[in-house]
Protein backbone atom coordinates (compact mmCIF):
# COMPACT_ATOMS: atom_id res chain seq x y z
CA UNK A 1 0.00 0.00 0.00
CA UNK A 2 1.42 3.83 -0.41
CA UNK A 3 1.97 5.64 2.15
CA UNK A 4 -0.44 8.64 0.99
CA UNK A 5 -3.57 5.41 1.22
CA UNK A 6 -1.84 4.90 4.42
CA UNK A 7 -1.89 7.76 5.67
CA UNK A 8 -5.70 8.21 4.52
CA UNK A 9 -6.92 5.13 6.58
CA UNK A 10 -4.96 5.88 9.90
CA UNK A 11 -6.92 9.47 9.56
CA UNK A 12 -9.93 7.65 9.63
CA UNK A 13 -8.91 5.36 12.34
CA UNK A 14 -6.67 6.14 14.22
CA UNK A 15 -7.05 3.74 17.28
CA UNK A 16 -7.12 0.43 14.65
CA UNK A 17 -3.20 1.32 13.76
CA UNK A 18 -0.12 0.48 16.11
CA UNK A 19 3.20 2.21 15.87
CA UNK A 20 6.62 1.00 16.25
CA UNK A 21 10.28 2.74 15.78
CA UNK A 22 12.68 4.04 17.59
CA UNK A 23 16.40 4.87 17.62
CA UNK A 24 19.83 4.09 18.77
CA UNK A 25 21.20 5.85 21.95
CA UNK A 26 24.25 7.31 20.31
CA UNK A 27 23.93 10.78 21.68
CA UNK A 28 21.50 13.80 21.64
CA UNK A 29 19.09 14.35 18.48
CA UNK A 30 19.17 16.96 15.97
CA UNK A 31 16.79 18.84 13.38
CA UNK A 32 17.52 16.13 11.05
CA UNK A 33 16.02 13.81 13.27
CA UNK A 34 13.31 16.20 14.62
CA UNK A 35 12.07 17.00 10.69
CA UNK A 36 13.01 13.50 9.58
CA UNK A 37 11.34 11.41 12.33
CA UNK A 38 10.64 12.73 15.58
CA UNK A 39 7.84 15.57 14.58
CA UNK A 40 6.02 12.54 12.72
CA UNK A 41 5.66 9.92 15.85
CA UNK A 42 4.15 12.90 17.70
CA UNK A 43 1.77 13.49 15.67
CA UNK A 44 1.03 10.06 14.82
CA UNK A 45 0.76 9.71 18.87
CA UNK A 46 -1.39 13.01 19.01
CA UNK A 47 -4.00 11.53 16.10
CA UNK A 48 -5.12 8.61 19.17
CA UNK A 49 -2.52 5.99 17.38
CA UNK A 50 -0.89 3.51 20.57
CA UNK A 51 2.76 3.99 20.15
CA UNK A 52 6.23 1.93 20.87
CA UNK A 53 9.14 3.59 20.93
CA UNK A 54 12.02 1.45 21.25
CA UNK A 55 15.53 2.66 22.12
CA UNK A 56 17.57 0.39 20.73
CA UNK A 57 20.62 -0.44 23.23
CA UNK A 58 21.98 -3.35 21.96
CA UNK A 59 22.09 -1.82 18.32
CA UNK A 60 24.45 0.07 19.04
CA UNK A 61 26.97 -2.64 19.54
CA UNK A 62 26.39 -3.55 15.61
CA UNK A 63 29.07 -1.16 14.24
CA UNK A 64 31.16 -0.05 17.25
CA UNK A 65 33.15 -2.07 19.72
CA UNK A 66 32.21 0.37 22.77
CA UNK A 67 28.62 2.07 23.44
CA UNK A 68 30.33 4.60 25.33
CA UNK A 69 28.09 6.60 27.97
CA UNK A 70 25.25 4.52 27.47
CA UNK A 71 23.12 5.83 30.53
CA UNK A 72 23.82 9.65 29.26
CA UNK A 73 22.59 8.52 25.63
CA UNK A 74 19.34 7.07 27.05
CA UNK A 75 19.11 9.75 29.20
CA UNK A 76 19.44 12.64 26.46
CA UNK A 77 16.85 10.58 23.21
CA UNK A 78 14.23 10.56 26.35
CA UNK A 79 14.77 14.13 27.06
CA UNK A 80 14.62 15.04 23.32
CA UNK A 81 11.64 12.89 22.81
CA UNK A 82 9.78 13.87 25.99
CA UNK A 83 10.49 18.11 25.10
CA UNK A 84 9.47 17.08 21.56
CA UNK A 85 5.82 16.29 22.38
CA UNK A 86 6.24 12.39 22.99
CA UNK A 87 3.37 11.55 26.45
CA UNK A 88 4.68 8.72 28.38
CA UNK A 89 1.07 8.03 29.36
CA UNK A 90 0.00 7.37 25.59
CA UNK A 91 3.65 6.13 24.65
CA UNK A 92 5.27 3.17 25.27
CA UNK A 93 9.19 3.77 25.71
CA UNK A 94 11.51 1.13 26.14
CA UNK A 95 14.59 -0.52 26.36
CA UNK A 96 16.02 -3.48 24.31
CA UNK A 97 17.91 -4.80 27.57
CA UNK A 98 15.07 -4.38 29.93
CA UNK A 99 12.80 -6.56 27.59
CA UNK A 100 14.14 -10.33 27.86
CA UNK A 101 11.10 -11.82 26.23
CA UNK A 102 11.52 -9.80 23.07
CA UNK A 103 15.44 -10.51 22.58
CA UNK A 104 14.09 -14.50 22.75
CA UNK A 105 12.00 -14.32 19.84
CA UNK A 106 15.38 -13.66 18.17
CA UNK A 107 15.65 -17.61 18.14
CA UNK A 108 12.42 -18.63 16.39
CA UNK A 109 12.92 -15.79 13.83
CA UNK A 110 16.67 -16.65 12.94
CA UNK A 111 15.61 -20.12 12.29
CA UNK A 112 13.14 -18.93 9.11
CA UNK A 113 15.89 -16.65 7.00
CA UNK A 114 19.13 -17.86 5.47
CA UNK A 115 22.92 -16.36 5.84
CA UNK A 116 22.77 -15.46 2.25
CA UNK A 117 19.40 -13.74 2.60
CA UNK A 118 21.04 -11.39 5.42
CA UNK A 119 23.83 -10.63 3.53
CA UNK A 120 22.34 -9.49 0.98
CA UNK A 121 20.70 -6.96 2.79
CA UNK A 122 21.52 -3.39 1.19
CA UNK A 123 21.48 -1.78 4.35
CA UNK A 124 23.59 -4.53 6.24
CA UNK A 125 26.11 -3.96 2.86
CA UNK A 126 26.04 -0.82 3.34
CA UNK A 127 26.40 -0.48 7.10
CA UNK A 128 29.38 -2.76 6.93
CA UNK A 129 31.15 -0.56 3.87
CA UNK A 130 30.61 2.23 6.78
CA UNK A 131 32.61 0.18 9.14
CA UNK A 132 35.54 0.23 7.19
CA UNK A 133 37.70 -2.65 8.11
CA UNK A 134 35.92 -3.97 11.13
CA UNK A 135 35.17 -7.94 10.48
CA UNK A 136 31.16 -8.05 10.32
CA UNK A 137 29.61 -9.55 13.42
CA UNK A 138 26.80 -12.00 13.62
CA UNK A 139 24.81 -9.03 15.36
CA UNK A 140 25.53 -6.72 12.44
CA UNK A 141 24.39 -9.71 10.21
CA UNK A 142 21.27 -10.64 12.14
CA UNK A 143 20.50 -6.88 13.39
CA UNK A 144 17.51 -6.93 10.74
CA UNK A 145 16.11 -9.84 12.94
CA UNK A 146 16.31 -8.17 15.76
CA UNK A 147 14.79 -5.34 14.43
CA UNK A 148 11.93 -7.68 13.22
CA UNK A 149 11.18 -9.07 17.06
CA UNK A 150 11.03 -5.01 18.02
CA UNK A 151 8.38 -4.87 15.60
CA UNK A 152 6.43 -7.85 15.67
CA UNK A 153 6.37 -8.56 19.65
CA UNK A 154 4.02 -5.22 19.82
CA UNK A 155 1.90 -6.21 16.92
CA UNK A 156 2.90 -3.17 15.43
CA UNK A 157 1.02 -2.60 12.02
CA UNK A 158 2.60 0.79 11.09
CA UNK A 159 6.37 1.49 11.49
CA UNK A 160 6.97 4.74 9.91
CA UNK A 161 10.90 4.49 8.22
CA UNK A 162 13.36 6.64 6.24
CA UNK A 163 13.72 5.10 2.39
CA UNK A 164 17.23 3.56 4.01
CA UNK A 165 15.32 1.17 6.38
CA UNK A 166 12.69 -0.37 4.14
CA UNK A 167 14.58 -3.76 3.10
CA UNK A 168 14.48 -4.24 7.12
CA UNK A 169 11.07 -3.75 6.84
CA UNK A 170 10.69 -6.40 4.14
CA UNK A 171 12.31 -8.83 5.99
CA UNK A 172 10.24 -8.49 8.78
CA UNK A 173 7.14 -8.91 6.45
CA UNK A 174 8.82 -11.99 5.25
CA UNK A 175 9.50 -13.12 8.66
CA UNK A 176 5.85 -12.78 10.08
CA UNK A 177 5.01 -14.21 7.43
CA UNK A 178 6.90 -17.43 6.86
CA UNK A 179 6.20 -18.35 10.91
CA UNK A 180 2.54 -17.99 9.79
CA UNK A 181 3.04 -20.76 7.29
CA UNK A 182 5.19 -23.07 9.43
CA UNK A 183 3.43 -22.60 12.91
CA UNK A 184 0.31 -20.71 12.25
CA UNK A 185 -0.83 -16.83 12.57
CA UNK A 186 0.95 -15.36 15.34
CA UNK A 187 2.35 -12.30 14.15
CA UNK A 188 1.14 -9.23 11.99
CA UNK A 189 2.70 -8.43 9.16
CA UNK A 190 3.24 -4.39 9.35
CA UNK A 191 3.29 -1.39 6.65
CA UNK A 192 5.90 0.86 6.08
CA UNK A 193 5.02 5.03 6.06
CA UNK A 194 7.46 6.47 4.33
CA UNK A 195 8.09 10.04 5.70
CA UNK A 196 7.59 12.98 3.19
CA UNK A 197 10.31 15.42 5.02
CA UNK A 198 13.03 16.66 3.10
CA UNK A 199 16.77 15.05 3.80
CA UNK A 200 18.20 17.72 5.95
CA UNK A 201 22.02 18.46 5.16
CA UNK A 202 24.56 19.76 7.87
CA UNK A 203 26.08 23.37 7.55
CA UNK A 204 29.16 21.54 5.24
CA UNK A 205 26.19 20.49 2.83
CA UNK A 206 27.10 16.79 3.86
CA UNK A 207 23.73 14.70 5.52
CA UNK A 208 23.71 16.00 8.86
CA UNK A 209 24.79 13.49 11.47
CA UNK A 210 26.01 13.12 14.82
CA UNK A 211 28.68 12.05 14.31
CA UNK A 212 29.97 14.40 11.70
CA UNK A 213 29.97 17.60 13.81
CA UNK A 214 27.72 19.47 11.16
CA UNK A 215 24.18 19.33 12.94
CA UNK A 216 22.29 22.07 15.04
CA UNK A 217 21.67 19.51 17.99
CA UNK A 218 17.73 20.56 19.07
CA UNK A 219 19.27 20.98 23.22
CA UNK A 220 21.32 24.03 21.85
CA UNK A 221 21.33 26.87 23.58
CA UNK A 222 20.56 29.93 20.96
CA UNK A 223 23.41 31.26 20.38
CA UNK A 224 25.01 27.72 19.92
CA UNK A 225 22.51 27.41 16.94
CA UNK A 226 23.39 30.79 15.73
CA UNK A 227 27.02 30.41 15.72
CA UNK A 228 27.14 26.96 14.02
CA UNK A 229 24.21 28.51 11.63
CA UNK A 230 26.94 31.02 10.89
CA UNK A 231 29.43 28.70 9.51
CA UNK A 232 26.88 27.27 6.82
CA UNK A 233 28.30 26.59 3.58
CA UNK A 234 26.86 28.71 0.75
CA UNK A 235 28.13 30.12 -2.53
CA UNK A 236 28.93 33.23 -3.76
CA UNK A 237 25.89 34.27 -5.57
CA UNK A 238 24.12 37.05 -3.33
CA UNK A 239 20.79 36.41 -4.78
CA UNK A 240 18.70 34.04 -2.87
CA UNK A 241 17.12 31.55 -4.92
CA UNK A 242 15.67 28.23 -4.09
CA UNK A 243 17.23 25.55 -6.50
CA UNK A 244 18.13 22.16 -4.83
CA UNK A 245 19.65 20.60 -8.06
CA UNK A 246 22.39 24.01 -8.83
CA UNK A 247 22.37 25.71 -4.99
CA UNK A 248 22.07 22.68 -2.81
CA UNK A 249 23.29 24.52 0.44
CA UNK A 250 21.27 27.28 0.15
CA UNK A 251 18.56 25.43 -0.68
CA UNK A 252 18.76 23.42 2.65
CA UNK A 253 18.80 26.38 4.03
CA UNK A 254 15.84 27.43 3.18
CA UNK A 255 13.97 24.26 3.35
CA UNK A 256 15.09 24.45 6.92
CA UNK A 257 13.75 27.60 7.76
CA UNK A 258 10.20 27.17 5.78
CA UNK A 259 9.95 23.70 7.83
CA UNK A 260 10.28 26.03 11.01
CA UNK A 261 7.87 28.63 9.49
CA UNK A 262 5.56 26.60 8.06
CA UNK A 263 6.30 28.50 4.67
CA UNK A 264 7.17 27.26 0.76
CA UNK A 265 11.22 27.35 0.66
CA UNK A 266 10.44 29.69 -2.73
CA UNK A 267 8.67 32.22 -0.57
CA UNK A 268 11.53 32.96 1.68
CA UNK A 269 13.91 33.04 -1.19
CA UNK A 270 11.90 36.02 -2.46
CA UNK A 271 11.46 37.65 0.83
CA UNK A 272 15.41 37.48 0.99
CA UNK A 273 15.93 38.53 -2.30
CA UNK A 274 19.12 40.09 -3.12
CA UNK A 275 20.37 41.04 0.87
CA UNK A 276 22.62 37.70 0.67
CA UNK A 277 23.80 34.69 2.68
CA UNK A 278 24.57 36.70 5.80
CA UNK A 279 20.06 37.61 5.51
CA UNK A 280 19.62 34.06 4.80
CA UNK A 281 21.53 32.50 7.98
CA UNK A 282 19.80 35.33 10.31
CA UNK A 283 16.51 34.14 8.90
CA UNK A 284 17.09 30.34 9.42
CA UNK A 285 18.75 31.14 12.87
CA UNK A 286 15.52 32.89 14.41
CA UNK A 287 13.09 30.72 12.46
CA UNK A 288 15.15 27.44 14.13
CA UNK A 289 15.46 29.50 17.62
CA UNK A 290 11.39 30.31 17.60
CA UNK A 291 10.18 26.75 16.66
CA UNK A 292 12.59 24.89 19.01
CA UNK A 293 11.68 27.65 21.74
CA UNK A 294 9.28 25.63 23.68
CA UNK A 295 10.55 22.32 23.21
CA UNK A 296 14.06 23.38 24.64
CA UNK A 297 11.72 25.08 27.50
CA UNK A 298 10.52 21.77 28.47
CA UNK A 299 13.55 19.92 27.86
CA UNK A 300 15.08 22.45 30.61
CA UNK A 301 12.18 21.21 33.18
CA UNK A 302 12.02 17.63 32.28
CA UNK A 303 15.84 17.55 32.87
CA UNK A 304 15.79 19.35 36.52
CA UNK A 305 12.72 16.81 36.93
CA UNK A 306 15.29 13.78 35.82
CA UNK A 307 17.52 14.54 38.79
CA UNK A 308 14.73 13.86 41.05
CA UNK A 309 14.24 10.41 39.17
CA UNK A 310 11.34 11.27 36.65
CA UNK A 311 12.94 10.08 33.56
CA UNK A 312 13.62 6.88 35.51
CA UNK A 313 10.05 6.34 36.38
CA UNK A 314 8.97 6.79 32.72
CA UNK A 315 11.16 3.87 31.50
CA UNK A 316 10.38 2.06 34.54
CA UNK A 317 7.10 2.10 33.67
CA UNK A 318 7.79 1.63 29.99
CA UNK A 319 9.85 -1.02 30.08
CA UNK A 320 7.28 -2.60 32.59
CA UNK A 321 3.99 -2.56 29.37
CA UNK A 322 6.54 -3.58 27.00
CA UNK A 323 7.36 -6.76 29.47
CA UNK A 324 3.91 -7.63 29.89
CA UNK A 325 3.36 -7.46 25.77
CA UNK A 326 6.50 -9.22 24.88
CA UNK A 327 5.35 -11.65 27.64
CA UNK A 328 2.15 -12.55 26.04
CA UNK A 329 3.64 -12.80 22.42
CA UNK A 330 5.93 -15.19 23.52
CA UNK A 331 3.62 -17.32 24.91
CA UNK A 332 1.71 -17.23 22.16
CA UNK A 333 4.96 -18.41 20.01
CA UNK A 334 5.65 -21.19 22.66
CA UNK A 335 2.20 -22.20 22.09
CA UNK A 336 2.27 -22.20 18.21
CA UNK A 337 5.63 -24.17 18.52
CA UNK A 338 4.31 -26.90 20.42
CA UNK A 339 7.25 -25.71 23.70
CA UNK A 340 4.50 -24.26 26.24
CA UNK A 341 5.31 -27.36 28.00
CA UNK A 342 7.59 -25.52 30.60
CA UNK A 343 4.55 -23.72 31.36
CA UNK A 344 2.12 -25.70 31.05
CA UNK A 345 3.35 -29.73 31.64
CA UNK A 346 4.20 -32.43 29.13
CA UNK A 347 0.70 -33.98 29.64
CA UNK A 348 -1.76 -30.92 28.56
CA UNK A 349 0.50 -30.23 25.34
CA UNK A 350 -0.62 -32.78 23.38
N1 LIG B 1 17.56 0.91 13.23
C1 LIG B 1 16.99 2.10 13.78
C2 LIG B 1 18.08 3.16 13.78
O1 LIG B 1 19.08 3.00 13.18
C3 LIG B 1 16.43 1.90 15.18
C4 LIG B 1 15.44 0.77 15.31
C5 LIG B 1 15.59 -0.33 16.07
C6 LIG B 1 14.19 0.67 14.66
N2 LIG B 1 14.52 -1.14 15.95
C7 LIG B 1 13.63 -0.58 15.10
C8 LIG B 1 13.46 1.46 13.76
C9 LIG B 1 12.41 -1.02 14.60
C10 LIG B 1 12.23 1.01 13.29
C11 LIG B 1 11.71 -0.22 13.72
O2 LIG B 1 17.95 4.17 14.41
Amino acid sequence: MSSTDLEARIAAAPHRFRVLTGDRPTGALHLGHYFGTLANRVRLQDLGVETYLVIADYQVITDRDLAGDLPGHVRELLLDQLAAGIDPARTTIFTHSAVPALNQLLLPLLSLISVAELQRNPTVKAETAATGTRAMSGLMLTYPVHQAADILFCSATVVPVGHDQLPHLEVTRTLARRFGERYGPVFTVPEPLVGAAPTLLGVDGRKMSKSGGNAVELRATPDETAALLRRAKTDGDRRITYDPVARPEVANLLELAGLCLGRPPADLADDIGDRGAAALKAVVTDAVNDHLAPLRRRRAELAADAATGGLDEVLARGNDHANLVAEQKLDQVRRAMDMAYGRTGLRSSA
